[in-house]
């Protein structure tokens, strides 16, 4: 990057900032899309790269949200949107300068992790964000799709009501305040979800979008956003499919009784999905499983931890045990180092833990092991044996239990010093439930 500057850019300049997104992205989103931005987003996180003249031609913006760890702990979390270098700069150094300046600039401000979307797989591990939760997109045939009968006693006794925007504008952040702190990955709503739900980015979008609600003893338990349209330009009907945009509940009944609604939606071939867990379990509510296609397989959040030593404190833990990890940090090199871990029993576990080691908010009833965690000196580092080792971007695909340890080291990616010290590595950070982030930023 020769001659240019990082740094903040001045309040007249914001327009240039979404300027520079749009050229590189190729692609102008709607004026309601960067309006919701230019009133979210904090000047002082917002970081911009200048070439030698002084013009803005690099952008990164930071927003501030909370992340939920295994065992519910939510810990203070950068979300990285709008990353992009103008096409006369790029493969100068722009983007390296950049995210130096905001992972800096995260540490000081106590941000525990940083997570992104990225547009390509091969950019953002140089930088230790590692791919961190996976999802899938779903089709499932509608012709001849047939429900399983729930078991008597999981039977629901609600009742699924569509409802109007103003409606669904009350429920949706409810419910997702709510789920947020139950899975792992997940981060607080960001100023663009309720555009997403509502479809606003796009007035055509928003004029197609229909709600639902699974209603049980008065409370609303689950919301629906979707759209029905063609599927491809077949004439004089194209084929259609009902788009599930979003589906937040919070319960069994809930899901079963608004996915039941969807799969009933009759003038349809076919039913569509975003990107949701690998393990949905619509699929186990089909009598023929085969009828629900995976149509697109990958990552969806990556994860970067700012501060190592944190995040191994705050998160807990699926089984107990003792561990030295020798953490490789070559980006931000205030993390590399020998850290023991001692994941204990007799810490409050399912209960009401007040706050993490650091001062986090830990949510709701806390699950599995708390650790313990020591950050050995550079005279330990020389002698000790560590039993794993890896780079920050494998534990960041690890952390919240996204990826299997013993797949990482089948990868030559994480040593372990014998196969003892794997299995006990791969107990301690698998989790029951795989990570999931349903905001999409
Ligand atoms: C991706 C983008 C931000 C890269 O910016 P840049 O200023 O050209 O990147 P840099 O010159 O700082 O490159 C830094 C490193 O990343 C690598 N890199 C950059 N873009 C890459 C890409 N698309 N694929 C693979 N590697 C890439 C460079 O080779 C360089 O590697 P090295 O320093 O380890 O040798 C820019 O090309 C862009 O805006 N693309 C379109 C929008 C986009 O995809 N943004 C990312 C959204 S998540």
């Amino acid at each position: 990057m020769p001659g240019g500057s990082v740094g903040t850019p001045s309040e007249h300049e914001l327009d240039e900032v979404f300027d520079v997104g749009a050229r590189a992205f190729g692609h102008r989103e709607p004026d309601a899309v960067v309006d919701c931005w230019r009133q979210s987003t904090i000047l002082d996180r917002i970081v911009v790269s200048r070439d030698d003249t002084g013009e803005i031609v690099g952008s990164a913006i930071s927003i501030p949200t909370n992340m939920t760890v295994p065992g519910g702990c939510r810990l203070p979390t950068a979300a990285i949107v709008g990353v992009a270098v103008v096409p006369t700069h790029r493969r100068r150094g722009h983007l390296r300068a950049m995210m130096s300046y905001q992972l800096g600039d995260l540490h000081a401000r106590g941000d525990h992790l940083a997570t992104l979307y990225a547009s390509e797989a091969s950019i953002y591990g140089r930088f230790g964000y590692g791919p961190a939760t996976f999802g899938a997109r779903y089709r499932i045939a509608r012709r001849g799709v047939r429900i399983r009968e729930p078991l008597g006693d999981r039977a629901f006794n609600g009742s699924v009501r569509m409802v109007g925007v103003e409606l669904a504008r009350e429920a949706f952040p409810a419910l997702l305040a709510e789920l947020v702190q139950r899975r792992a990955g997940e981060v607080d709503a960001l100023p663009n979800e309720w555009m997403d739900i509502e479809g606003t980015g796009n007035e055509v979008d928003a004029q197609q979008r229909f709600f639902a609600v699974y209603e049980e003893e008065g409370r609303i338990d689950g919301a629906l956003s979707y759209r029905v349209g063609p599927t491809d330009k077949g004439e004089p009907w194209p084929p259609r499919a009902v788009f599930v945009e979003r589906l937040v509940t919070l319960s069994d009944p809930s899901y079963g009784a608004l996915w039941r609604f969807v799969l009933g939606i009759d003038l349809v071939e076919e039913i569509r999905t975003q990107r949701l867990p690998l393990d949905e379990p619509v699929r186990f509510m089909l009598e023929d499983h085969r009828q629900m296609r995976v149509v697109a397989y990958g990552e969806k959040t990556w994860l970067r931890l700012v501060d190592v030593g944190a995040c191994l404190a705050s998160r807990r833990y699926d089984d107990e045990g003792s561990l030295l990890l020798e953490v490789e940090d070559a980006f931000c090199p205030w993390n590399t180092g020998l850290y023991r871990l001692e994941a204990i029993q007799d810490l409050p576990a399912g209960g009401e833990p007040a706050s993490s080691p650091d001062g986090a908010v830990l949510a709701g009833g806390a699950d599995g092991f708390a650790a313990s965690v020591e950050r050995l000196d550079e005279v330990a580092l020389g002698r000790a044996v560590p039993d794993v080792r890896l780079d920050v971007e494998s534990l960041a695909s690890i952390y919240l239990g996204g990826l299997p340890v013993s797949a990482l080291a089948r990868a030559g990616r994480i040593r372990a010093s014998s196969e003892r010290s794997l299995v006990r590595a791969e107990r301690m950070f698998r989790t029951r439930e795989k990570p999931f982030c349903s905001s999409q930023f």
